[in-house]
C-alpha cells in the first residue's frame, strides 16, 4: 500500500460554483471523496489538503516527506504560474507528483501558459475537468508499481 497526497491550490476550494464553464460543476469535497475511494480500490491510502495560503502549501509539502508520503498530485491553482517558493518545495523533498489543471491552460490567457512545475512532474495532465484527478490516480499507481518492479 502506497500513501497518497492531493493537494489543491487556491480558489479551488470554490470549484463547484468558480467560472463553472470553465472548470465544471464538480465541488471539491465530491472530487476529493471520489478520489479517496478510487485510491482504496487501487489498494492506496489517499489525504487531501487544500489552501489559499502558499505558505500552507509548502508547509504541507514538507510535511509529505516527513510523513513518507509516495505521490503527490498537485493542482497549484494560480500558483502555477508564480510560485518559485512552491517549486522548490518540491524539488526540496523530491516526491514524484502530477501536475493537473482542470481547464486546458493552453487554450486560455498568455500568462497561464507557463508552468513553474511542468518541467520538474512526474506527468501534467490538462483539461480533463474532475476525471483528471481521478486519471491522475491511476496514473500514479501504474508510476509505483513499475518503480517497485525496478
Ligand atoms: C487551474 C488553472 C489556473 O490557471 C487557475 O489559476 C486555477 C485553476 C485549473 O485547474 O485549470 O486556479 O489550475
Amino acid at each position: 500500500m502506497s500513501s497518497f497526497l492531493l493537494l489543491n491550490g487556491p480558489n479551488l476550494n470554490l470549484l463547484g460554483s468558480r467560472e463553472p464553464e470553465v472548470y465544471g460543476a464538480t465541488r471539491l469535497e465530491d472530487i476529493e471523496a471520489n478520489c479517496i475511494d478510487v485510491a482504496e480500490e487501487l489498494g492506496h491510502q489517499l489525504d487531501c489538503f487544500q489552501s489559499n495560503a502558499e505558505h500552507e502549501l509548502i508547509d504541507r509539502v514538507q510535511k509529505a516527506a516527513a510523513d513518507g508520503v509516495d505521490f503527490i498530485i498537485f493542482n497549484p491553482g494560480a500558483f502555477t504560474h508564480t510560485s518559485i517558493a512552491l517549486r522548490d518545495a518540491f524539488l526540496a523533498v523530491a516526491i514524484p507528483f502530477i501536475e493537473i489543471h482542470l481547464s486546458n491552460t493552453f487554450a486560455r490567457e498568455e500568462f497561464r501558459h507557463n508552468s513553474y512545475f511542468s518541467d520538474i512532474a512526474q506527468s501534467c495532465l490538462f483539461g480533463f475537468g474532475a476525471l483528471g484527478y481521478e486519471l491522475a490516480l491511476h496514473a500514479a499507481s501504474q508510476h509505483l508499481a513499475k518503480a517497485e518492479e525496478q
